[in-house]
């Protein structure tokens, strides 16, 4: 085999992919799974489907869960229509031909061929953690550019719709709709039958969507049949600013909401005409308080006094948000490509993913004014289970948001903490999530029955908390929850070095006791704790806490090593076994250096020889992993070309073209074949680098 140094120079940021039926031009950085388009919240999730390669017009878009999101794009160049967006093959028209795709951390930009013009189709997915008003607002943007190929000018139209399924993904669901023009022509859909907080099938059965244009000279809109609008639009160039009235099934004469531009003669390039599209729901979160629940809106209703007004706003911020979406893509991109460019590229396909599973929330007050002083985030444990706020999945997405906005880390820690001080719920460990499979209903346990993981949970709470108390000086968290988290402190120090029989997160690899990744992360648990108590003035508890841990270190390194001081077991005693160590990650992350440096060098050597083509497993039971962990585990070896070799690792996985979903972090490290877990917002794990000052060697 290859020593790991020469493998590096195999890899590009360039690929061709071979030609076929589905010519796709060039992809860069690297041809992901699924290529994000719209996705910004767990309804607004609109993908295209990549595997060996589609095009931008040769497959349908698609929801993270795979049923069809009808979205379709024409374009004439005079006279002539092109379709360059979606599959619809019921009106016969010609095929652009894609020639590019540009992937970067907020944007998906396509550039295809129509005949004598060129589009640009840019997706642009704002991620805006400074702004919570423009955070929390679910709407995506596409935008299309017209740009002359032959020097000549040329009479240009562009026409797009989104079909129904953009509210349900039961096709046999009855939707209503309407259209408002005024300086914005805007469709609306929604399900006739709505029930509030309730998901079928990964879907929510209340809310609207909503598409969106300005309302210029020559922009014409129509709803109905899907092959009715679109051939108008085709045989005739402009819509009839009609609405069909009959509401109906989703597949009944598939009800499609069109709306077309005329750019007039293109000589040149275009100014961009802009679409934007979104789902919308209010309430839109329950949350358990004391003595009942809570209604919960979206942080942007606090700046707005009705949907249009803040869809005006959004749209017409068009210009201004590509500007700062262009700045904030370039900044993730050398931070990552210090590390390097295959770093630089998964970061790219991470950030969007991570923050579409979760929303910012606010409460009202008594005389019904928004409170923006009660800010709540929650995130939904997409496609693995379906829990609101899972601790164990907000820690493998901390890094994400602690490089882009430590505050949100707080807006998402304190429902957990409102929630456990409350008292209603039973154990004396940190509770697993706020609501079992039932986003977004964050109704609590108060049966304390949620899937135990308590040494993992109580880990987790505690050094996110020290974690982000470190980063801001804000104390507010470790001085309201003191005594909750000194509780979770000395469940530690019950219960952590000898880990009981019990679940780690990777639950899928299913419980065993004596974990040694597990008490890794509960003695750092208790130095965090230890650190909290120093912070708070709690001198004595502090020093208590610091020798508790550094003796459990000592006793570790006993029980955990094994007998050849090769490498760590995996569980206590059993010599053949080996897993990732990746909780020393947290150990780094908080600067406690309390494991002994030796220590990392010993797994450095010892993982330097079993790396398969896709990665470390996670551990000898299995020869999968999870692509959070094997980033995790890159960050905390003393080698950096085992550093390297092992991103190397997970971007061939990301970009091996084995899968047609969302990045998918569950994995096979000898086939790269994904396993489950698609659009999981634990890829911002993949942050791991550029989330603290990492330095290579440590
Ligand atoms: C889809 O919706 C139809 C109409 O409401 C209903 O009869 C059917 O049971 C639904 N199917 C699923 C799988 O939910
Ligand atoms: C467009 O033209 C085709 C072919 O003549 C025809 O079948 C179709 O009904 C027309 N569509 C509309 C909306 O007029
Ligand atoms: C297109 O539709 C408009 C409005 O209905 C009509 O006036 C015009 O004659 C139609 N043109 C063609 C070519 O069908
Ligand atoms: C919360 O919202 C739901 C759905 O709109 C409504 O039925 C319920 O009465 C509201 N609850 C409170 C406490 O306002
Ligand atoms: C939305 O609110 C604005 C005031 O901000 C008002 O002018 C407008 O008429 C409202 N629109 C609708 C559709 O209610
Ligand atoms: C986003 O922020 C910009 C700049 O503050 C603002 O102009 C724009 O209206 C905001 N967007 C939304 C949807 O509020
Ligand atoms: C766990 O480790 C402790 C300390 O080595 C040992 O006493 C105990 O028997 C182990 N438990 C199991 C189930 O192996
Ligand atoms: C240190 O903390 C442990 C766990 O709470 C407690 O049992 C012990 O008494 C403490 N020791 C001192 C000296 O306070
Ligand atoms: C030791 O670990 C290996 C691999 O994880 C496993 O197959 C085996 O069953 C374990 N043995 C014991 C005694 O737990």
């Amino acid at each position: 085999m290859f020593p790991i140094t020469t493998v590096i120079i195999f890899l590009s940021s360039l690929f061709i992919l071979p030609s076929g039926a589905d010519v796709t031009g060039s992809i860069s950085p690297l041809n992901p799974g699924a290529v994000p388009l719209a996705v910004r919240s767990p309804y607004l999730s609109c993908w295209l489907a990549q595997g060996g390669g589609n095009a931008l017009n040769t497959a349908w878009t698609t929801m993270y869960t795979g049923t069809i999101l009808g979205w379709v794009g024409y374009v004439k160049v005079d006279g002539k229509t092109f379709k360059f967006l979606g599959n619809d093959g019921k009106v016969p028209v010609d095929q652009a031909v894609q020639k590019n795709l540009q992937i970067t951390s907020t944007q998906s930009t396509f550039t295809l061929t129509a005949g004598s013009v060129d589009l640009t189709v840019n997706f642009l997915s704002p991620v805006e953690p400074d702004n919570l008003v423009n955070h929390s607002f679910p709407f995506s943007y596409l935008a299309v550019t017209a740009t002359s190929n032959d020097g000549q000018s040329h009479s240009v139209q562009v026409y797009t719709d989104i079909s129904a399924e953009w509210v349900t993904g039961n096709v046999s669901q009855i939707v209503s709709w309407s259209t408002s023009a005024g300086d914005m022509i805007t469709h609306q859909a929604q399900l006739v039958d709505q029930t509030p907080f309730v998901e079928v099938g990964d879907r929510i059965q209340y809310g609207s969507v909503y598409y969106a244009t300005s309302n210029t000279q020559g922009t014409t809109y129509q709803s109905g049949e899907d092959e009715v609008v679109r051939s108008q639009f085709v045989n005739n160039t402009t819509l009839l600013n009609t609405q069909d009235t009959q509401f109906r099934a989703v597949s009944d004469r598939w009800p499609v909401f069109g709306m077309a531009h005329d750019l007039g003669q293109v000589s040149s390039t275009s100014a961009p005409v802009v679409w934007s599209v979104g789902h919308v729901r209010d309430p839109a979160v329950e949350y358990i308080v004391q003595g009942g629940f809570q209604n919960r809106s979206l942080y942007f209703w606090s700046q707005y006094l009705n949907i249009s007004d803040a869809i005006s706003a959004f749209h017409d911020d068009y210009p201004p948000a590509l500007m700062r979406a262009n700045s904030f893509d370039q900044q993730v991109k050398r931070d990552a490509q210090a590390i390097s460019n295959d770093y630089a590229d998964l970061v790219a396909l991470s950030i969007r993913q991570s923050f579409a599973a979760s929303e910012i929330t606010i409460s009202k007050n008594g005389d019904g004014i928004f409170d923006t002083s009660d800010v709540l985030m929650f995130l939904k444990e997409i496609s693995s289970d379906g829990d609101v706020s899972t601790v164990d999945v907000i820690f493998p997405t901390w890094p994400l948001y602690l490089y882009t906005s430590p505050a949100l880390g707080k807006y998402t820690l304190l429902p957990l903490f409102e929630y456990q001080a409350t008292g209603q719920y039973s154990n004396q460990w940190s509770i697993h999530d706020l609501g079992d499979r039932s986003y977004p209903k964050a109704v609590g346990h108060n049966d304390g029955k949620d899937e135990a993981m308590p040494v993992e949970e109580c880990g987790n709470m505690l050094i996110m908390t020290l974690s982000y108390t470190q980063r801001t000086g804000d104390k507010s968290l470790i001085s309201t929850y003191y005594s909750l988290l000194d509780q979770w402190a000395q469940f530690l120090i019950t219960d952590s070095l000898i880990p009981a029989n019990q679940l780690s997160t990777d639950n899928f690899a299913r419980s065993l006791t004596n974990q040694t990744n597990l008490a890794i992360k509960g003695i750092i648990g208790i130095k965090a704790m230890s650190e909290i108590a120093s912070l708070m003035g709690d001198g004595a508890r502090s020093s208590n806490y610091s020798s508790i841990a550094s003796s459990y270190v000592d006793q570790f390194m006993g029980l955990a090593m094994s007998s050849d001081s090769k490498h760590l077991t995996l569980n206590y005693g059993n010599e053949t076994s080996w897993g990732l160590s990746y909780n020393l990650y947290a150990d780094k992350l908080l600067g406690t250096n309390l494991f002994p440096d030796s220590l990392y060098q010993t797994q450095t050597s010892w993982y330097s020889n079993l790396v398969n083509e896709f990665g470390l497993p996670l551990d000898t039971r299995n020869t999968f992993t999870l692509s959070g962990w094997e980033i995790w585990t890159a960050a905390i070896v003393k080698s950096t070309s085992l550093r390297d070799h092992l991103i190397f690792s997970v971007h061939q996985y990301a970009a091996n073209g084995n899968s047609d979903r969302p990045f998918t972090d569950w994995y096979d490290t000898k086939d790269g074949k994904s396993i489950l877990f698609t659009a999981r917002p634990v890829v911002g794990a993949h942050l791991a680098f550029v989330s603290y000052s990492y330095q290579a060697f440590l």
